[in-house]
């Protein structure tokens, strides 16, 4: 069996998978029915400025037929006052010393404030803490979560405040609805915090009743934007940590969060540089339980791979990322359809004729539709194999054999060691030397 233990930032747990600050993490009762599934930490809800939640909360996004592809949420932080939260805090600890408390935290933006509610996180014998810069709705419009996490400065002098007193890891949480999630990952870099998670909720409207004409989730007929997440936010989630985990300016341990579903999806996010992943939607939709097959999982597929421990594993997949530059435009693949394995729905060709290249041909044989791509016309687009239904049947071959390789800057390159310009002329020249035909 591999080694599942994990240090993100400081904090150990024995294995990466902890509940995210969310409704799962709220009491003494879930964390710890959390850890006896097997949980390896949990980020307590986040705890700090008194608030009043409404009510209805949650709106879903189903699409044909699978509930909570998307989870949208105006729910706001603890509404649990603050002393029964340290307690079991507190408590939680005591009874699960192996497994990782970290501590969600907001305040109101007082130096005072944010040091007074650190330290008195700290006496609850907590492993971590973790800034809350990421709630885009109601919080933010008091000047907290996401209002933070969108101005760099702001996320360096808070992280700096709680910094200067804190004993445990200091993890800043970041919020998606930025343009460049790096510069709020440097500035949290800046002032001493000792690792990232990502992503908090996306901004969103979730839907309107057609037949009410209200937002939802309505509140007595109001509503509004909410924080976005579950399965359709991965992603999202997957490209933000990867824009953090190689960016030299941060170098810091990052805790993946956003759409994780299953075991696959969470080595996803390992394999991209995360140390520990945090999930939530995945938790109110299935339950504790789902960590089980999380780390059988994960352990099989380790095992499987000959990966020893989690190191092994993460940002194994990170030197892969590159830019459109670098990519090698002599790469060639087609589309094959294997004839025995076709059921003849024709998806393939209506997306071909529709959506692409109008290079799958219809034709018939023995009384039933036969669809057949054209080689020399396929641009290998892939849109053929993603809408057929049935699995394998659709595969994308390779056609060069990897000896020559050009990309984008070295054609540039190129092109300017032989005096000439970036025109359509010497771009048709060179895709004709190499026997690509564009229609
Ligand atoms: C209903 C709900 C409440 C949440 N409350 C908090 C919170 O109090 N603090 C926080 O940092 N994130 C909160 N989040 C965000 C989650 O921790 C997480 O970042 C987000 O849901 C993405 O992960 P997921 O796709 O696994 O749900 C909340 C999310 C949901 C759906
Ligand atoms: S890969 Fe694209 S262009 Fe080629 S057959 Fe499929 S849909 Fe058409
Ligand atoms: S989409 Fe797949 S199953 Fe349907 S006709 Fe095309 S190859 Fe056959």
């Amino acid at each position: 069996m591999a080694d599942l233990s994990t240090n993100c930032g400081g904090i150990k747990s024995p294995n990466p998978f902890w509940l995210a600050s969310a409704p799962p993490s709220n009491s003494a009762y879930q964390n710890c029915k959390a850890f006896e599934q097997g949980w390896g930490g949990t980020v307590w809800k986040t705890i700090g400025e008194p608030v009043m939640n409404v009510c209805n909360r949650y709106g879903s996004l189903d699409v044909n037929g699978m509930k909570i592809a998307g989870l949208n949420n105006i729910e706001l932080i603890s509404d649990r006052h603050i002393d029964i939260n340290f307690k079991e805090i507190a408590e939680t600890k005591k009874l699960w010393p192996d497994r990782a408390v970290i501590v969600s935290l907001m305040v109101e933006s007082k130096k005072e404030t944010w040091q007074d509610l650190v330290k008195r996180t700290i006496d609850t014998g907590c492993d971590g803490i973790e800034l809350n810069y990421g709630c885009p709705h109601g919080m933010s419009e008091r000047g907290m979560g996401a209002a933070v996490g969108q101005v760099p400065e702001y996320c360096s002098m808070i992280t700096e405040w709680v910094t200067e007193v804190s004993t445990v890891p200091v993890i800043v949480k970041l919020t998606p609805n930025v343009t460049d999630i790096r510069y709020p990952a440097r500035a949290a870099k800046k002032a001493n915090a000792n690792a990232i998670s990502l992503i908090n909720t996306i901004n969103s409207i979730i839907g309107i009743d057609l037949d009410t004409l209200e937002i939802k989730p309505s509140v007595a007929g109001k509503g509004g934007h909410g924080g976005y997440a579950g399965p359709a936010v991965k992603p999202i989630a997957l490209h933000m940590l990867s824009q953090v985990a190689r960016d030299s300016k941060v170098d810091l341990p990052v805790s993946g969060i956003g759409g994780i579903n299953n075991w696959r999806d969470a080595t996803e996010f390992l394999l991209l540089g995360a140390s520990s992943v945090q999930v939530c939607t995945a938790v109110m939709h299935h339950g504790f339980r789902i960590v089980e097959d999380m780390i059988d999982g994960l352990n099989n597929w380790m095992d499987e791979k000959g990966f020893k421990t989690l190191n092994d594993v993460i940002g194994k997949s990170l030197h892969r990322i590159d830019d459109f530059g670098n990519f090698n435009l002599l790469h060639k693949t087609t589309a094959h359809i294997d004839q025995d394995k076709c059921i003849h729905c024709n998806l393939c060709y209506i997306a071909c004729e529709d959506g692409a290249h109008q290079c799958i041909d219809l034709t018939e044989e023995n009384g039933h539709n036969k669809t057949v791509v054209r080689e020399e016309d396929c641009v290998g687009c892939d849109l053929c194999s993603i809408v057929c239904p049935v699995e394998g049947c659709i595969s994308m071959v390779r056609k060069d054999d990897g000896s020559e390789q050009k990309t984008w800057n070295e054609l540039l390159l190129q092109f300017k060691d032989e005096g000439k310009e970036l025109t359509w002329e010497n771009l048709a020249e060179f895709q004709k030397q190499h026997g690509i035909v564009i229609h």
